[in-house]
């Protein structure tokens, strides 16, 4: 996570395609992200692509591993007028108590953690009942799309410091509990076709 050479190249890649993620994935995060409640919690923000979405004002506890994410999260936390508290720690383990937050974030998140059954289960612990897990994650293809990520998945993962492309994401949230699971699965239009399918949506608890 923070290796010296792909930490960096990961934050940089990210801070390069910002726009263009944006421009993919704007609309669907701007509906997901319609009635935030004041306070979020954020998983694995990366450099803070989803700041923008997010009211100004807003109180955010993000957790990221990855320290070379932290300046630029940091600034797009001050460009935003978002009031970052910023961990290091790891979506499997929030330290925090039981029931204490509202919402929790993830976005492209669930495909890099080591273990994504105890990330989204401890998303869930944090969560009070009636609080939301929102996410927009790509998961598992089959057909041609599935072939490629079979042949791509190996050095996509070295590449994108764990990223696993072949992730039955939608089976993990729905297995983990929740009162209500709301998913929409969609294509993106895009250069990175290894991370089609996508999925959007919420899980409450
Ligand atoms: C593909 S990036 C997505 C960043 C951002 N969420 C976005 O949508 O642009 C994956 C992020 O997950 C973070 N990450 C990896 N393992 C993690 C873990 N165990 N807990 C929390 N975040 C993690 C990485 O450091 C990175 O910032």
């Amino acid at each position: 996570m923070n290796n010296p050479i792909r930490g960096r190249l990961n934050a940089a890649t990210l801070r390069a395609a910002d726009r263009y993620a944006q421009a993919l994935l704007g609309e669907r995060k701007r509906a997901l992200f319609a009635d935030l409640p004041d306070q979020i919690v954020e998983i694995g923000p990366g450099t803070g692509a989803n700041l923008r979405y997010y009211r100004p004002g807003t109180r955010l506890l993000a957790i990221e591993p990855n320290v070379h994410m932290h300046g630029p999260l940091r600034a797009a936390a001050r460009r935003h007028g978002i009031s970052l508290e910023l961990r290091l720690g790891s979506a499997e383990r929030m330290a925090l108590p039981d029931a204490a937050v509202d919402a929790v974030v993830s976005t492209l998140v669930l495909c890099t953690v080591p273990d994504p059954v105890a990330a989204v289960d401890e998303a869930r612990r944090v969560l009070r009942p009636g609080g939301r897990l929102l996410f927009v994650e790509h998961v598992r293809a089959g057909g041609g799309y599935g072939r490629l990520q079979r042949l791509t998945a190996r050095p996509w993962h070295w590449c994108f410091e764990g990223c696993d492309v072949r992730r039955d994401t939608e089976h993990t949230i729905r297995a983990a509990g929740f009162s209500s699971v709301d998913v929409q699965r969609y294509r993106l239009r895009s250069a990175f076709l290894p991370i089609n399918p996508q999925i959007v949506g919420t899980a409450t608890r």
